[in-house]
């Protein structure tokens, strides 16, 4: 058992409340604190109520439980964002700044920072976007991980801290809803089916995205975080693909389990934002570097997807 003291800022979300229980299977509940804005329940191991726009609060946990490691999470999605631009900025970047200054200034271990597709706008390559592309987010939440992404080289390369991240595609599970992404659509879609209840989806039925199963996205986020630092050549984030369907697809594949399954259409402001996104993206560099490969497709997902919440 490793000994690592490890501390998740915003855990209580779709990924973190996930990811910390792995993490916790890691390295022992007792080493992996996980922390949100409002008290979190269920929990296997310690927590902390813990708003990440207050570097000093932040710091007096770092020293409480002598962490050598964060895990920052918390962020204002791409949807969410569009509703309060400055507000989303304001969150998103002050809380990375004072994680990634509570590391350099206490020499932690690691970091690890996930960023997005988001980082991509239309000027991108549509399929299979290349690692290194032009970044032109159309989304404040886009333009705060190109920010992001960028710093936590520059942490890394002018303090030697040893950030690590990930672009994720959209995360789908059956654990935890999503907080105000515009992938939403894609675990949404599994709640109604297991109800037999009809689904509106909020793009339109030919919007390809790149996607990603939870239980892949966990063990690849472990797997890079413990892959040795002389391996990553990627120091602003990794793209990572799983999969690419469209709400058709999606629905079709459902149907596969539940026959009688019903989607309609009624697009809103989040299809402009899906449109600026690639439909695919390469993810030549994380499988080359450290050994990157998914397991789920679309079908398999379903499958695991229904039978989860079936059995709710
Ligand atoms: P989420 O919205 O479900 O969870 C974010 C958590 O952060 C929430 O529990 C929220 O309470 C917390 N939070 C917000 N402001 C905070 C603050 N000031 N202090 C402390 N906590 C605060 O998000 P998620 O889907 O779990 O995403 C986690 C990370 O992964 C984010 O950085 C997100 O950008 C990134 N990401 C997610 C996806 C996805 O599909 N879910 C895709 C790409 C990237
Ligand atoms: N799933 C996220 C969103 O839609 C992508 O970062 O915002």
């Amino acid at each position: 058992m490793k000994q690592d003291n490890i501390l998740l800022v915003g855990a209580g979300g779709q990924i973190g409340s996930v990811l910390t229980e792995a993490l916790r299977t890691v390295h022992g509940a007792d080493h992996v604190i996980a922390t949100d804005l409002r008290p979190l329940e269920n929990q296997s191991g310690p927590s902390e109520v813990l708003d990440a726009l207050n570097g000093a609060a932040l710091e007096e946990l770092v020293k409480k439980w002598r962490v050598n490691q964060i895990y920052h999470l918390a962020a204002i999605l791409s949807a969410t964002g569009e509703k309060d631009p400055m507000w989303a900025w304001n969150i998103n970047m002050t809380s990375l700044f004072n994680v990634l200054e509570v590391a350099r200034q206490r020499s932690l271990n690691k970091v690890y920072y996930p960023s997005s597709i988001a980082v991509f706008g239309r000027e991108a390559a549509h399929l299979n976007t290349p690692q290194y592309e032009v970044l032109i987010p159309e989304t404040v939440y886009g333009i705060s991980k190109v920010a992001g992404e960028n710093w936590a080289n520059y942490y890394y390369r002018r303090y030697g801290l040893d950030v690590r991240s990930l672009r994720y595609p959209g995360i789908i599970g059956y654990q935890s809803l999503p907080g105000g992404g515009t992938t939403d659509y894609a675990v949404d879609i599994y709640h109604y089916a297991v109800r037999n209840q009809p689904f509106e989806c909020f793009l339109r039925a030919d919007t390809a995205l790149p996607m990603l199963y939870m239980a892949d996205a966990i063990r690849g986020t472990i797997e890079l975080m413990e892959a040795p630092a002389n391996r990553l050549s990627v120091r602003t984030s990794y793209n990572l693909a799983g999969m690419t369907f469209t709400p058709e697809e999606i629905a079709a594949s459902i149907r596969k389990e539940v026959p009688d399954f019903k989607i309609s259409y009624k697009p809103d402001f989040r299809q402009a934002i899906a449109d600026s996104w690639p439909a695919s993206i390469d993810d030549s560099a994380a499988r080359h570097d450290w050994g990157w490969k998914p397991e789920y497709d679309l079908d398999a997902m379903t499958r695991d997807m229904l039978l989860h919440l079936s059995s709710d």
